[in-house]
């Protein structure tokens, strides 16, 4: 089944009612939101995955901050954390599990969330991730669904992981861009979100298996509003183009993206195909797409790249609803 079949199966599901769930599975969000009391609302998210990179504890890493980021994009702060992990018994080491481990609880520390249990299971393939609890004001939520047109767009990390990771995994990656690709996805959304809720950001998401132009299809559609997004301003390493051009490290997820994604995204013709496909591609652990008030858009990317979120940019704008969601221009 298909990303898209299963998000129509889940939205299909009997709406729930409950007045303190305030955002649940019919809503295509991040994660789920109850409200608690009039100051606190509970933030819960679940993502697992298998292995990107060949380092574990780097990997266990990338996995927490990928379960993480999905707090963040929510405006939340994450409390508390349970691994959940799928072992191959027999073909894998106990020591490599204790080294996932070990990446995930550095990175909760880094997060300041704590990881009080787990779950594991035996399984044919390696897979990790954390079920990830949080709190937020329940009026300071920051869905995916109001991005309002004149609105600035800002990606906070670079594209690409998707094919990189693939290119990596049939060993052909350079060292240095391998290291640059782990630092990148190992990235805490931390900041970014703390200082998008300062700067009260109308609308954020974080960027992963549906790539840039499926979380912003998403967002536009949640929104009720297009978008117009500036192919030269949109940060991708310069290895991915290299790799795209080869044609062999397209992931499925991404390929898949662009099938479902083509008729609602239009590009300018002097875009190429190799470029067209670093925005469909699926990342692990991307950044957050969030949508601001033209007025403070400048100074929030300054405060970004003050605070180390160094590549963050302006990406795009909002625009009132037309046929096509996604306008992708050069
Ligand atoms: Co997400
Ligand atoms: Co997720």
């Amino acid at each position: 089944m298909g990303l898209t079949e299963l998000s129509e199966l889940i939205q299909s599901l009997p709406p729930i009612t409950h007045p303190d769930v305030l955002v649940g599975i019919n809503n295509v969000d991040d994660a789920g939101v109850y409200k608690l009391t009039d100051d606190i609302a509970l933030i819960q998210t679940v993502d697992v995955f298998t292995p990107v990179v060949d380092e574990p504890y780097h990997y266990g890493q990338i996995a927490a901050a990928n379960s993480l980021s999905d707090v963040y994009a929510m405006g939340g702060k994450p409390l508390t954390a349970l691994n959940i992990a799928g072992f191959p018994k027999g073909k894998m080491s106990l020591e490599m599990m204790g080294e996932i481990l070990k990446g995930a609880m550095d990175k909760a520390q880094e997060a300041e969330c704590q990881i009080i249990g787990g779950h594991t299971l035996d399984d044919d393939e390696l897979k990790f991730g954390l079920a990830v609890t949080g709190i937020v004001h329940p009026e300071h939520i920051v869905t995916n669904a109001n991005a309002q047109p004149d609105d600035r767009l800002i990606l906070t990390k670079p594209l690409g992981m998707g094919i990189l990771t693939t290119a990596l995994k049939a060993g052909k990656l350079s060292d240095d861009v391998v290291q640059k690709i782990t630092a990148i996805m190992m990235q805490l959304n931390k900041t970014a979100a703390e200082k998008m809720v300062l700067y009260k950001a109308h609308s954020a998401t974080d960027i992963t298996g549906f790539g840039l132009l499926g979380h912003a299809y998403e967002m536009a559609n949640a929104s009720n509003v297009s978008m117009v997004l500036y192919a030269n301003h949109i940060p991708y390493l310069p290895e991915v183009l290299i790799k795209t051009k080869e044609g062999r490290y397209i992931p499925g997820g991404t390929i898949n993206n662009k099938l479902f994604l083509d008729k609602y995204v239009m590009f300018s013709d002097s875009i190429d195909e190799d470029e067209r496909m670093i925005f469909f591609d699926a990342q692990t652990s991307g950044g957050l797409l969030i949508s601001i008030s033209k007025e403070t858009a400048d100074e929030f990317l300054k405060e970004l790249h003050e605070n180390g979120v160094k590549d963050a940019a302006i990406i795009g704008e909002v625009i009132p609803e037309e046929s096509k969601k996604i306008k992708v221009i050069k």
